[in-house]
């Protein structure tokens, strides 16, 4: 164990980070709502590899749950959190309140047009403004070198790399891959939510993408028949499972393909009863 820091206020990372690029050294952040699971501390570990010191920020962000969404019911563990990324290595975790984030007169949205407007962007409208404000808002807080989010989220990830692109913050943006657990469901800090008969149907989620992958390797490069291959097996073996969306869209644009012709991604939101799952996988033609 390393001591791990637990900081409140931006003044007090503002000072912290200060003092470790006077010493020459990068910094690494991993933004994160807590409810820390394996994949959380696979990008922390990235971090850890490409970075000499590591800031995780633990913050659930009101500004990116709708109305009716789960803010409320969100979570929150932090002291196992805590104890996990000490294991992991990570120097400081940023753990600020609300007001620490938003304060008083706070006026800023970040909106990023285009690719936030498919996929999840369609059915949660408000959620990539409060995810590109809050992630604008601490990088500029952490000033890091370098900040890893989860391929799991491909459309955040997406809206992040075109936000520090478009802003020019210069932050290297690094996806850490998918997480699964041994049935293939992407853990997620949601699955929580999910009874025993939700969670045993939701590893069909992985099956689903899987067939994808493989039809995709036999030469199918339609998309149209590669979602509906999809839909089949989820439908027939997951009939708790309700579909909101499966789509293959370009990587960078989050547009749809008719075609296969360069590498897709193919992005599924799954309701299981008011639990909703997000997986994805990258198809290679
Ligand atoms: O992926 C998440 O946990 C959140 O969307 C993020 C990036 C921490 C912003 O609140």
């Amino acid at each position: 164990m390393n001591g791990i820091s637990v900081l409140k206020t931006a003044n007090q990372v503002g000072k912290l980070v200060f003092k470790w690029r006077k010493a020459g050294m990068r910094i690494g952040f991993v933004p994160t709502m807590g409810a820390l699971h394996k994949g959380h501390i696979s990008l922390v570990s990235l971090a850890l590899e490409k970075a000499d010191r590591v800031i995780v920020s633990i913050f659930v962000n009101p500004s990116q749950f709708g109305p009716g969404e789960d803010l409320e019911s969100y979570p929150r563990t932090f002291n196992e959190d805590l104890m996990k990324l000490e294991e992991a290595g990570a120097h400081c975790v940023f753990f600020p309140s609300v007001k620490e984030i938003y304060p008083d007169g706070f006026s800023t949205s970040v909106h990023i047009s285009g690719l936030t407007e498919t996929l999840c962007g369609k059915y949660r409208p408000e959620h990539f403004n409060g995810v590109a404000t809050v992630c604008a808002v601490l990088f500029g807080i952490v000033r890091p070198d370098i900040a890893v989010f989860g391929e799991k989220d491909a459309q955040q990830l997406a809206v992040i790399k075109r936000m520090v692109k478009d802003l020019n913050l210069g932050v290297d943006i690094l996806g850490g891959d998918i997480f699964r657990e041994p049935d293939g469901l992407a853990m997620s800090s949601r699955n929580s939510y999910l009874n025993s008969e939700e969670r045993k149907q939701a590893a069909v989620i992985f099956k689903g993408l899987s067939k994808a992958s493989e039809l995709v390797s036999k030469g199918e490069r339609n998309t149209e028949r590669i979602c509906s291959a999809v839909r089949k097996i989820i439908n027939y073996k997951a009939p708790l499972a309700e579909i909101q969306y499966l789509e293959v869209v370009d990587l960078c644009t989050m547009e749809a393909l008719d075609e296969l012709t360069t590498p897709g991604l193919l992005a599924i939101a799954v309701y299981f009863t008011h639990t909703r799952l997000i997986d994805n996988v990258i198809l290679n033609p």
